[in-house]
């Protein structure tokens, strides 16, 4: 579903934000890009979801070609990035019915659609309040739902849990758990290594824009000779392991 093939980039003469990278994702899988901080999680995803072009490499999705795919990818995918943006004046249902007039849903499948997303992420009554009112919790609910509010067979999640309290964290990984299936898949990234363990089954993980290793879960962990994947995300980035 995703092939991501030897891709630099380079923002300046001085700064490689990532370099020679691969990796691919499955459908049916949640895939943990892990890293720390700098480590070229986010300029990866945006090459995924055609916002940045890679300086070389290539980037398919489902198939298609971000570079001369552009459009087929956006369709494919839904991206949570750290910015809400959302229109405070609007209530939640509104934006929702917003975002669905971009990829030309009918008003049916769009009523029908938010309904679904109002129960998997138990948004409800506020849907009808508007954004200036929403906890944080709540914004990134809408956020969520925005993102995949055409139904994408890609759900790309960057560090989606950021800021979020114990409950509004559980509803984004329960989602995240939900959403994938035989013909989707979840690429989230993250540096809290609890919810990748909690997640993932397989992970890259990258560090200064390089592929350090990528496995699954229980292979990484035996890979740095601990079972716990904080202490092996640590072994692995500092060379230790
Ligand atoms: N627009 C830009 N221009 C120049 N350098 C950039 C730009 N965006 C990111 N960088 C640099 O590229 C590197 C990778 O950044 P990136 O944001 O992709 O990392 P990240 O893994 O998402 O980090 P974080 O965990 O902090 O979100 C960093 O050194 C960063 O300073
Ligand atoms: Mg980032």
């Amino acid at each position: 579903m995703i092939e991501v093939q030897n891709i630099t980039k380079r923002y300046t003469a001085k700064v490689v934000a990532v370099e020679n990278l691969s990796f691919q994702a499955k459908a049916g899988e949640i895939y943990g890009l892990l890293g720390p901080n700098g480590a070229g999680k986010t300029t990866t995803l945006r090459m995924l979801a055609t916002l940045l072009e890679p300086t070389s490499g290539t980037l398919t999705v489902a198939g298609f070609d971000t570079k001369r795919q552009p459009e087929d990818v956006r369709r494919t995918i839904g991206v949570v990035n750290g910015g809400m943006g959302l229109y405070d004046r609007l209530t939640g249902k509104e934006i929702l019915e917003y975002f669905a007039g971009f990829y030309n849903m009918g008003k049916q499948d769009t009523q029908k659609r938010i309904a679904e997303l109002s129960d998997a992420l138990e948004m409800n009554e506020l849907l009808n309040r508007r954004a200036s009112e929403y906890s944080t919790g709540m914004k990134q609910k809408i956020v969520i739902a925005r993102a995949v509010i055409h139904n994408p067979s890609v759900l790309i999640l960057d560090e989606a849990t950021n800021g979020l309290d114990v409950v509004a964290r559980r509803a984004v990984l329960e989602f995240a758990r939900g959403y994938k299936n035989s013909s989707r898949v979840v690429l989230y990234s993250t540096h809290i290594m609890a919810e990748a363990e909690e997640l993932c089954e397989r992970a890259a993980i990258i560090d200064h824009g390089k592929l350090i290793a990528q496995d699954t879960i229980s292979n990484l962990k035996q890979k740095a000779n601990t079972n716990n994947l904080e202490e092996a995300f640590f072994r692995l980035t500092k060379g230790v392991a």
